[in-house]
């Protein structure tokens, strides 16, 4: 096999996203998702529903990145796919489809891990974005996950810090569920922050010991905030939107950030990277910018495409894996708890 022409279909659907994405020795050729729009009636991911989407778009999404790529089929070098962690009847939609594709094509078959590749996806090859270089400190943080881990090489991670309830993702969404939004309620309550007062309303930040986080117990207090609010005043929300979105922002802002300086002083790490959904967000950016200036940080935050759940990432973890010859035997199954 020539190690100068890599071709990987790296495939996406541990959630509520269908993905596919073709690589070429580490630059993307393609990278289509399909965003499963039938979730927002509900309030978030109904787990029966993601699985039946994927069902229905895994072939036209995979046919779609393969076209776009300007390849045919053929020519792929190995198929990747996300094992876990996720939902179960969404990632076995991908497992079963990658091993069925990868065994008729007769190339390897190579298993990628969710969380792995949200950090990996900082080595997608892309003009204008720099790679961080080992040892970094990863900040995961989306609708599913709230993590640190310190990277040590592309293969080698060690997770140093997690919620040990709600994601960061989930205190915006069902904050804003509280407050009536619509959901994802993340890029409304970040809009609206920016335009309200930060130092309006106060809450406590939990108390969590060492690198871990915890986001039910203010989930909880913005819910009694506002009742209580509420009941004094039955329009307390409309008049103050904007205050409620900044002053919980600028709370969930600097609970990340408390726990990103603590792991940064205690690795010794200043290059710090993130992805995940929230990593879009107006606040932590400033604050990244921030830690830049006041603690020598470098920080790396990937194109937006490739910080929400993509296809992208599975495919870059694909090549890295199939330049060590790591590959996977075709009785792999999907694994929703998988760890780093
Ligand atoms: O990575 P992602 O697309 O999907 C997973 O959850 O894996 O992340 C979605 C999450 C949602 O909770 C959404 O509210 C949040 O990211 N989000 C934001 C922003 N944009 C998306 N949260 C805060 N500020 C934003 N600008
Ligand atoms: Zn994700």
């Amino acid at each position: 096999m020539s190690s100068k022409n890599i071709y990987i279909l790296g495939i996406e659907s541990s959630c509520d996203d269908t993905a596919a994405s073709v690589i070429y020795n580490g630059k993307i050729l393609s990278n289509v998702v399909a965003s499963q729009k039938i979730h927002a009636a509900y309030g978030g991911v109904v787990p029966e529903l993601a699985s039946r989407a994927h069902q229905q778009n895994i072939v036209p999404v995979v046919h779609q990145a393969i076209e776009k790529a300007g390849i045919a089929k053929e020519q792929l070098s190995a198929i990747a796919f996300t094992r876990g962690p996720g939902l179960m009847g969404s990632l076995l939609v991908g497992t079963s489809f990658a091993k069925s594709f990868a065994y008729g094509l007769n190339v390897p078959l190579i298993d990628v891990n969710h969380m792995q590749a949200h950090i990996l996806a900082h080595f997608i090859d892309e003009e204008g974005f720099e790679k961080p270089p080992f040892p970094f400190l990863a900040m995961t943080i989306s609708g599913g996950h709230t993590q640190i881990v310190k990277v040590t090489n592309h293969f080698e991670m060690e997770v140093i810090g997690e919620t040990i309830d709600d994601a960061v993702g989930e205190a915006y969404d069902k904050s804003g569920k509280i407050l009536g939004l619509g959901y994802p309620a993340g890029p409304e309550i970040d809009r609206r922050a920016q335009l309200g007062n930060p130092k309006a309303f106060a809450f406590t930040k939990p108390k969590v010991k060492g690198l871990n986080f915890s986001f039910s117990g203010f989930k909880t207090a913005v819910l009694y905030f506002i009742q209580k609010q509420v009941k004094d005043n039955p329009n307390f929300i409309e008049e103050n939107l904007n205050d409620i979105c900044a002053s919980i922002q600028y709370t969930i802002i600097g609970i990340l950030m408390d726990k990103l300086k603590l792991a940064s002083k205690e690795t010794e790490i200043n290059h710090i990277a993130i992805g995940g959904g929230v990593s879009a967000n107006s606040g932590i950016r400033n604050a990244l910018k921030t830690g830049e200036q006041k603690f020598g940080w470098t920080t790396y935050v990937p194109k937006f495409e490739f910080t929400t759940d993509n296809a992208a990432m599975i495919a870059i973890v694909g090549y890295l894996k199939y330049l060590e010859k790591d590959f996977t035997g075709f009785d792999t199954t999907a694994s929703p708890r998988l760890k780093i």
